[in-house]
C-alpha cells in the first residue's frame, strides 16, 4: 500500500505525524514533507488512522 499526500492540500495541521511520527514526517511548521509513502501491511491500520485524521482529507491510500 502507498499513502499519497497532496502537499497542495496539506495545510500544516500535522495530526498524521501525531497518528505516526515513523510513517509521516513533517517540517518545522507542521506541513508533511512526503508526497508518497510506502506502508508495509503491518501499518495499515495506522494509515487508514492517519488518512481519517486529516481535516483536508489530503492523504489518500492506494
Ligand atoms: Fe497535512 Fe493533513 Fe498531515 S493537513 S500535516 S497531511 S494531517
Amino acid at each position: 500500500m502507498k499513502a499519497r499526500i497532496d502537499l497542495n492540500l496539506c495545510s500544516g495541521h500535522a495530526r498524521c505525524y501525531q497518528v505516526d511520527p515513523d510513517l509521516f514526517d513533517i517540517d518545522d511548521s507542521g506541513y508533511a514533507l512526503n508526497s508518497e509513502v510506502d506502508i508495509d501491511s503491518a501499518d495499515e491500520d495506522k494509515a487508514h488512522e492517519a488518512a481519517a485524521s486529516c481535516p483536508e482529507r489530503a492523504i489518500t491510500l492506494h
